[in-house]
């Protein structure tokens, strides 16, 4: 299973292969049910984590970087789909000395174009620093959270898991790759991967408080209550956890069989 946008852009990242365009944008089906990017155990318990969603991702193939990837992220959001800006907040990369990676300050400093300095925080390798799994294309990454709390008063909740203040874009510089004794080499050209959650942006377009509450799960969850005789009401309760594992876990199973996959009593 696809767990990133990336996956199927590693030769390109790290020039064993390539395609006839060095800009994309995409649509990617991505399953984080198991190994390094697992959600599993969030799903139904809050309100924005799935095992299947939509990464809708800009790509740049050793073409633009860090300055464009944040201007045009930030005209997307603010100017296109009219988001508040004042509910935006962005991550940059703290540096890693055990890594040898010092402070992205180029990141930090292209975000000042936008955002006052208290709107601006900074992570550790495990918030900043992106990597699909334990070798391969990496770098540091830049996180746009969206501060949904009735006063704004988000900036202590980032990276917190308050469902209120979730992070709604990764922007994801790559610059090297890891190989499997864990040393990290500068990749030949640099590039940038971004990924956006079509569920989360839904939610925050639509107005709604919870991925759940779109239009992408409302009619699974009618459904749902129709053939079990109860309703859900969005609570934090027992009883809508389960409806938002069976609602989430269908449109993995529904997505997984239509690509192929065949379920089974043993293995998958
Ligand atoms: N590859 C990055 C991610 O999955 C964009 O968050």
């Amino acid at each position: 299973f696809t767990n990133a946008g990336m996956n199927q852009f590693k030769d390109v990242f790290l020039c064993t292969g390539s395609r006839d365009y060095t800009r994309a944008a995409n649509s990617q089906k991505c399953i984080r049910a198991g190994g390094k990017h697992n959600d599993l155990e969030d799903v139904g318990t809050d309100t924005y984590h799935h095992t299947f969603f939509e990464m809708l991702g800009n790509w740049s193939f050793g073409d633009y970087f860090k300055a464009e990837a944040i201007e045009w992220a930030w005209e997307l959001l603010t100017q296109r789909w009219g988001i508040d800006p004042s509910r935006l907040h962005a991550t940059y990369f703290q540096g890693d000395e055990h890594e040898g990676l010092a402070p992205d300050d180029e990141a930090r400093n292209f975000w000042r174009r936008f955002l006052p300095d208290e709107r601006i925080h900074k992570g550790n390798k495990k918030d900043n620093f992106w990597e699909m799994g334990d070798t391969g294309p990496c770098g540091p990454c830049s996180e746009i959270h969206y501060d949904g709390t009735p006063d704004k008063n988000g900036d202590a909740f980032i990276n917190k898991d308050n469902p209120n203040v979730i992070e709604i874009w990764n922007l994801v510089f790559m610059q090297y790759n890891r190989d499997s004794g864990g040393k990290l080499s500068a990749l030949p050209a640099k590039h940038v991967d971004t990924g956006m959650g079509l569920e989360r942006i839904t939610r925050i377009l639509q107005g709604k408080q919870s991925n759940y509450d779109t239009d992408l799960f409302t009619q699974i969850l009618n459904a749902i209550g129709i053939l079990c005789n109860q309703q859900y009401t969005g609570t934090m309760e027992k009883k809508d956890i389960a409806f938002r594992v069976i609602a989430d876990h269908l449109r993995t199973l529904v997505f997984a069989i239509t690509d192929g996959c065949t379920p089974s009593n043993d293995g998958r």
